[in-house]
């Protein structure tokens, strides 16, 4: 099929205008408990004046007592009624939204005031922290409060939920050897590292019903030089989440102790952009859901040809919308240069995220 980035298609599940996702993008806008305020609704505000196909929120953590600053949480249903004010204000322009559920695990700034878990109690090197080892019944508890998540999500009007599952927030540890040793059903073969996406799986779909779309995030590789998730296993993954449901898979790579961040700075040629691209068009050869691909993307001529040339259904983007919210609306106006962002990395910023070239 010839596809073209401005075709009306189904991504998911999801009836989308054209093949742009913005790739989820922690917002640090919500109140200190998590809760969504009128800046972030405003910051969303835009994007739904840029002509994206489909919002992903930034990472919401599904866990109870989680530290993570300004970031949105949905552990409760008090969470409910702030989310549905933002998904109606999304709709009300037209766009569609996806909320990206994680549980952050050992990946969080600062020294908690708990000690958070791990697969295997394994942390990383120099953190304020050793996390611990997970149990089989407070796994069994995750898994039910992604359940939880999902089914707040819907009632909070979202179009569907994506799981985190990449740049080594808890599920992602699951799945690198590194972090994860564990001996019993959840460690060893990727098939048992997987297990704990799966049952979270299962139980969003037990609770949200079959036909409310359920994304993944993952790595296609760690980069990591030793005992990182590798792209052969990251490949064997992708296809058992494909057979088992879910609706969509986008492919990203890298974590804290890879070689390469899933977040890579100094992209300046073409060479450079859509840097997941070999790996994310060699899983959609193999499995039948749509694989959005993020990654180093700035130029509509590189989203084009990838576009064309390989399996991948729509190119995630999520530096370019922190520069440019409407930076779709200037390509349809016939503007086609390339996204402003010139990836130095200073949009994480713990007052909200924001690009620092955009200062009024
Ligand atoms: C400020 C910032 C926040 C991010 N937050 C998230 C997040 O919440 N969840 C996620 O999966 N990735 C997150 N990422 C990674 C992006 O979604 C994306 O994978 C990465 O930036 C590469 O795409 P890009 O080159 O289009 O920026 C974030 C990146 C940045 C710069």
């Amino acid at each position: 099929m010839n596809k073209k980035i401005f075709d009306k298609i189904n991504l998911g599940g999801i009836e989308v205008n054209n093949r742009i996702v913005r790739s989820a993008t922690g917002e640090l806008m919500a109140d200190s408990n998590g809760y969504v305020t009128d800046k972030l609704i405003n910051m969303y505000d835009e994007l739904c004046q840029g002509n994206i196909g489909l919002i992903i929120t930034g990472l919401t953590e599904v866990v109870k007592g989680t530290q993570t600053h300004t970031l949105m949480k949905i552990h409760d249903d008090s969470y409910i009624e702030g989310l549905k004010k933002l998904t109606d204000s999304v709709h009300e322009k037209n766009n569609k939204i996806v909320v990206q559920l994680v549980h952050h695990g050992a990946q969080i700034h600062g020294n908690p005031d708990y000690i958070p878990y791990s697969p295997s109690g394994v942390g990383d090197e120099g953190a304020a922290f050793k996390p611990k080892e997970i149990s089989k019944e407070e796994i069994k508890k995750i898994v039910e409060d992604f359940g939880d998540g999902a089914l707040r999500a819907k009632k909070a009007g979202f179009d569907g939920v994506q799981i985190h599952g990449a740049h080594g927030y808890f599920f992602s540890r699951f799945l690198t050897p590194y972090y994860n040793r564990r001996n019993d059903e959840y460690g060893g073969s990727i098939e048992n590292r997987i297990l704990i996406i799966l049952e979270a799986y299962e139980n969003i779909r037990s609770k949200c019903g079959e036909d409310f779309p359920i994304f993944i995030k993952m790595n296609s590789s760690d980069f990591a030089e030793k005992d990182g998730l590798t792209f052969e296993d990251s490949k064997k993954a992708a296809k058992i989440f494909a057979k088992v449901g879910f609706d969509a898979i986008e492919i990203s790579g890298g974590n804290l102790r890879g070689k390469c961040s899933p977040v890579r700075s100094g992209i300046k040629t073409t060479e450079d952009e859509g840097y997941h691209k070999e790996y994310a068009d060699s899983i959609a050869k193999e499995i039948d859901i749509p694989v959005i691909l993020v990654g180093g993307f700035r130029s509509l001529d590189v989203i084009e040809e990838a576009l064309e040339n390989t399996s991948i259904e729509a190119i995630s983007m999520c530096r370019p919308f922190i520069r440019e919210p409407k930076l779709i609306t200037r390509w349809i106006d016939g503007e086609t240069q390339k996204s402003k962002c010139v990836s130095c990395n200073k949009c994480f910023n713990p007052r909200g995220t924001s690009c620092i070239f955009n200062k009024n």
